[in-house]
């Protein structure tokens, strides 16, 4: 079995429909900075589930998705047990995070940050609502995304953001736009059905 096939046979296993396009070598994610909301204190409600949080039997408000994804070394090989934290705005665009000053509506069921390690196939998922937009400042929206943050030893660590496909702000985010077209291609979902998103994630070896 060839290396194509043997990673198409790992992803149907793992329920993952997307595979990356294999070549030599398949380029990093591109990085972004954790910006000012990552957890001050990392919460203890953590799991995959987003939309629901341990203290209430509410549900988050806001359209909810299923975001598969899968970590792989440059090489295409799935990389297990990687840390796959997950942070974003709830569905009204606002991060339960004391720096965030917006007046948008905190969502009490809502989640807001996630941990979760990737399986012996390098999937991972997440079930969570697709964060709404918010202003950065006066002149600039922020598109809907979420922060990714995937570490493992031997690894170099990769903060980095995931946007919608299509998403008709995505054209004027000024942080998307730093980016080639190629690599906003990387940090674009890839969407499989309504409220299926599947993201690649591709990490550096540490140089030994
Ligand atoms: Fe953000």
């Amino acid at each position: 079995m060839n290396r194509r096939a043997f990673l198409c046979s790992l992803s149907a296993s793992a329920g993952i429909i997307y595979l990356p396009t294999l070549s030599a070598s398949i380029a990093v994610t591109p990085s972004e900075a954790a910006g000012p909301f990552y957890p001050v204190v990392y919460p203890k409600d953590r799991d995959f589930d987003l939309t629901q949080v341990s203290t209430s039997k509410g549900h988050a408000l806001g359209e909810v998705i299923t975001l598969q994804g899968l970590v792989s070394d440059t090489e295409g090989t799935p990389i297990e047990d990687a840390m796959v934290e997950l942070w974003q705005a709830n569905a009204a665009g606002r991060y339960r995070h004391p720096s965030d000053k917006s007046r948008a509506p905190l969502d009490a069921n809502f989640q807001g940050w996630a941990m979760v390690k990737s399986g012996v196939k390098g999937g991972f998922k997440f079930k969570t609502v697709i964060p709404g937009s918010y202003q950065a400042n006066p002149l600039w929206t922020r598109p809907p995304h979420i922060h990714f943050k995937i570490s493992k030893p031997g690894y170099q660590e990769l903060v980095s953001q995931m946007y919608f496909p299509d998403h008709p702000l995505n054209d004027s985010d000024l942080l998307l736009a730093r980016h080639s077209a190629e690599d906003q291609q990387r940090m674009i979902a890839k969407r499989h059905n309504e409220g299926f998103f599947h993201h690649t994630i591709v990490l550096a070896k540490v140089a030994l």
